[in-house]
């Protein structure tokens, strides 16, 4: 793809998914501009299922710099991208596309996105992320996009706990020599192990369904967080914090955090330039979401 021709105006980004109406992104990056003072526009940018490389190519040639990706794209994210960041090509996916005079370079931030809200939360809480006995459910996109930063963190080890195994085992493989520890476990035969962190990286909650575990593991954790969010106080905003919540959970965050962290991870590759990312979560958690 040749690079874009700079238009006048201020610099375009936006983010690209199906369904993107409620996407917060655009909210987050114009604080971000705002705050770092950059003369740029955010915007949504809807594609059909089937429409994602034409969709993107129009973007890029109309002389836009850089998307976002959301659902259901990041993996032909990755085809679409010539060049790859080591954090993406270890995911097999991209969140973050910019398009400059080399091509198109393909980024994954969801994983430090991810460590740098859970360093956060550790922190208030008066421990650190090292020699943690973690558990991830699920082992879909989200599960194969934070493996890489959380094996970075030195964890005691790291379950992995799905429906179906034989995925889980797939994933586990990519990590050759770094996966001694790794392990895979079925999601409903998690009965007696005890573990500091719990993530939910499975779709269910976003495909309206629930997730069961058992009450002792959700009790005995440091902290229970989930990737997704919702628009509720920040310990029960899913229907998954709920019910941790309800069984005794000591701390619950949902991933709004990580949202913010990702897109300032975003906008430094696209901009040079690190926004500051606290105070534009404060904010997005007390704003009315038809303000968003
Ligand atoms: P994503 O890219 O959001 O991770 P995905 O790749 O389709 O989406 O993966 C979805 C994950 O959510 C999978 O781990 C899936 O479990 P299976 O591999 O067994 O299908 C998990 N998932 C979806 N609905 C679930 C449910 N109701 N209970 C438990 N796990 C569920």
């Amino acid at each position: 793809m040749k690079p874009p021709a700079k238009p006048s105006g201020p610099d375009r980004y936006g983010v690209i998914g199906q369904p993107i109406a409620h996407s917060k992104s655009p909210w987050i990056h114009s604080q971000f501009a705002a705050q770092t003072g950059q003369d740029m526009v955010y915007e949504r940018v809807p594609s059909p299922h089937d429409g994602f490389v034409a969709t993107v190519t129009r973007f890029a040639r109309d002389g836009g710099f850089g998307l976002n990706v959301t659902l259901p794209f990041k993996l032909e994210a990755f085809a679409f991208a010539s060049r790859h960041s080591e954090r993406a090509a270890q995911a097999g996916a991209v969140n973050t596309l910019r398009f400059d005079q080399e091509g198109v370079y393909g980024d994954n931030t969801d994983g430090v996105g991810l460590i740098r809200d859970l360093h956060r939360l550790a922190q208030g809480e008066g421990f650190g992320l090292e020699g943690l006995a973690i558990l991830v459910i699920g082992a879909g996109g989200a599960t194969q996009g934070i493996l890489a930063p959380l094996l970075e963190t030195r964890p005691e080890r790291i379950v992995i706990a799905n429906r179906d195994t034989a995925k889980a085992d797939s994933l586990v493989a990519r990590f050759g020599g770094r996966a001694q520890h790794l392990s895979v476990a079925r999601l409903d035969g998690l009965t007696s192990e005890r573990f500091d962190l719990v993530l939910q990286a499975t779709a269910a909650g976003v495909l309206g369904e629930t997730l069961e575990l058992p009450t002792a593991l959700i009790g005995a954790s440091r902290l229970v967080y989930d990737l997704a969010y919702g628009d509720g106080p920040v310990h029960a905003s899913t229907p998954f914090l709920q019910r941790a919540c309800e069984q005794g959970a000591r701390l619950t965050s949902d991933g709004l955090g990580m949202l913010v962290e990702q897109a300032a991870e975003s906008f430094l590759l696209w901009r040079g330039v690190r926004p500051e990312t606290a105070s534009v979560l404060g904010r997005l958690r007390e704003l009315p979401r038809d303000r968003q």
